[in-house]
C-alpha cells in the first residue's frame, strides 16, 4: 500500500480519532485498535486485520458527530467507509467493512443471545439500520462472498469497547496495512 494512503489514514485518526465512540467511554482510535488487536490475536489474515482497523473509518469521514443515532440519524458509515476504501484497497478489505452493519442485523435475527448482548448505542442504531434481518434477506446476505468475514468482524467489533485496554499502537497496524501491497482491483 502506498505511503500516501498510510498518511491519509494517519491524518484521519490524528484529526478525528480522539472522538468518542458512540456512547462508550472509549475513543474511535481505541475502538479501531482494539478491533484490529482482536483480529490479530485470532490469527486473521492481513487484509482482514486491515478491515478490522478501518471498519468504522466512515464514522470519521461522515463527520456526523459522535453518536448520530441519538438524533435519529443513520450516517450509513459502512457505505461511506467502504466507498473510501474501495478507491484504495481490494475486496478483502472493503467488503467486510461494507457488510459489517448487515452482519449485525443478521446476527440479531439468528442469535437471540447476540441481540441481547448488544451495547445500548448499537441497539439504538440497529433500528435506524433496518432492525434485525427479515427471513427473506438472510439468504441474500449469506450469498455474498465476504458475509462470513463480516460476521467475524462484527464479533470482534462488539468486543472492542473496553476502557483502557492495552493494545499495540496505530503504527503497528499501519505497518500491516502498508505490507498489504496494492491489491485494488
Ligand atoms: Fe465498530
Amino acid at each position: 500500500m502506498s505511503k500516501t494512503v498510510i498518511a491519509e489514514i494517519e491524518s484521519l485518526y490524528d484529526r478525528q480519532g480522539h472522538r468518542r465512540y458512540g456512547l462508550e467511554s472509549i475513543s474511535q482510535l481505541e475502538h479501531a485498535l482494539q478491533t484490529a488487536a482482536r483480529a490479530e490475536a485470532e490469527s486473521e489474515p492481513a487484509p482482514f486485520i486491515a478491515a478490522a482497523l478501518l471498519h468504522d473509518i466512515g464514522q470519521m469521514i461522515a463527520g456526523l458527530g459522535e453518536n448520530p443515532a441519538e438524533d435519529g440519524i443513520d450516517n450509513l458509515h459502512e457505505q461511506v467507509g467502504a466507498a473510501w476504501l474501495r478507491e484504495r484497497f481490494g475486496e478483502a478489505v472493503c467488503e467486510p467493512v461494507r457488510l459489517h452493519v448487515a452482519a449485525k442485523r443478521y446476527l440479531c435475527a439468528t442469535e437471540p443471545a447476540y441481540a441481547a448482548s448488544l451495547a445500548p448505542d448499537s441497539v439504538l442504531s440497529l433500528f435506524l439500520q433496518g432492525g434485525p434481518m427479515r427471513d427473506r434477506e438472510i439468504a441474500g446476505f449469506l450469498a455474498q462472498p465476504y458475509a462470513q468475514d463480516a460476521v467475524r468482524l462484527r464479533r470482534h467489533d462488539d468486543r472492542a469497547k473496553v476502557p483502557n485496554a492495552q493494545v499495540p499502537p496505530l503504527d503497528h497496524f499501519l505497518a500491516c496495512v502498508e505490507a498489504l501491497g496494492n491489491e485494488r482491483r
